[in-house]
């Protein structure tokens, strides 16, 4: 094991961003920023130097989401996606204005899932290898035609290394229910089952990873966004979720994604 998990900085400057983008995530996948102004200019210099492309929304470089009604699953970016190619590498989360203060315990969590599979026991990685998760009804804004009900392997295992990467319910286990043979999330609506498994069996993996993932700080960071807070992360190994249960209300979330040749 390698770095730590989030390399905090206090200001970006260009040299920091372009280290992380090309380098430094494979020893520190999280790189979170405490003031910043907009990135956008920075990240249009870096991708004209380097192969990098940036996804569009519309004629912008990122899509703004201002409202907060509830939380969302631990994923990746462009997990219901049909192709590779429109998964983002690289995903940049900037709050420009959060009225909440810290105390709103708005989580975003941020799950490493390269030492998250570390952690898993080896009948756990076992049965991950085995057995696929079904997942229905999960929300995507960005196309219609993308799927929302699918299959993933949770574990991902190739030559390097393996990782824990898709889709995981709420950190919160109150809020999830059984409902016909499917483990659901009240949060966001999502409903979770391990095919050809017991319902008991997929309760028992879920509860066994938010162990893992709640008594081990190496494996998550976890913060409640600030005004101008920016954070960097690597979307093929971070997932990222919120975690928040209280009254619907507004602030600014920008986000830009990132492909690397
Ligand atoms: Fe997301």
């Amino acid at each position: 094991m390698v770095g730590k998990l989030v390399e905090l900085k206090r200001e970006i400057d260009i040299n920091d961003l372009k280290d992380y983008i090309l380098r430094n995530r494979f020893n520190s996948p999280i790189l979170f920023i405490e003031k910043s102004n907009s990135i956008d200019d920075l990240v249009v210099e870096i991708a004209s130097e380097v192969n990098m492309e940036i996804f569009q929304y519309g004629n912008k470089n990122y899509i703004e989401i201002r409202d907060v009604k509830f939380e969302a699953e631990l994923h990746f970016d462009g997990i219901t996606s049909p192709s590779v190619n429109r998964i983002p590498d690289i995903v940049i989360f900037e709050f420009p204005e959060n009225p909440n203060s810290l105390s709103s315990n708005d989580f975003f969590y941020l799950v490493d899932g390269v030492r998250l599979a570390e952690l898993l026991s080896y009948e756990t990685k076992d049965f991950l290898l085995r057995n696929k998760l079904a997942i229905k009804g999960m929300q995507n804004k960005i196309r219609d035609d993308w799927e929302d009900n699918f299959e993933i392997t949770l574990l991902n295992r190739d030559s390097s290394e393996e990782k824990v990467l898709g889709l995981i319910p709420t950190m919160d286990l109150s809020k999830l229910s059984v409902n016909d043979g499917w483990l659901c999330s009240s949060c966001e609506g999502v409903a979770f089952k391990f095919v050809n498994c017991t319902i008991e069996k997929t309760i028992s993996v879920f509860f066994e990873l938010h162990d893992l993932i709640k008594s081990n700080r190496d494996v998550v960071f976890r913060f409640v966004p600030q005004n101008g807070n920016l954070v960097v992360i690597d979307n093929k190994r971070i997932m990222h979720g919120r975690a928040y249960g209280g009254t619907p209300y507004r602030r600014l979330m920008r986000r830009t994604q990132l492909k690397l040749a």
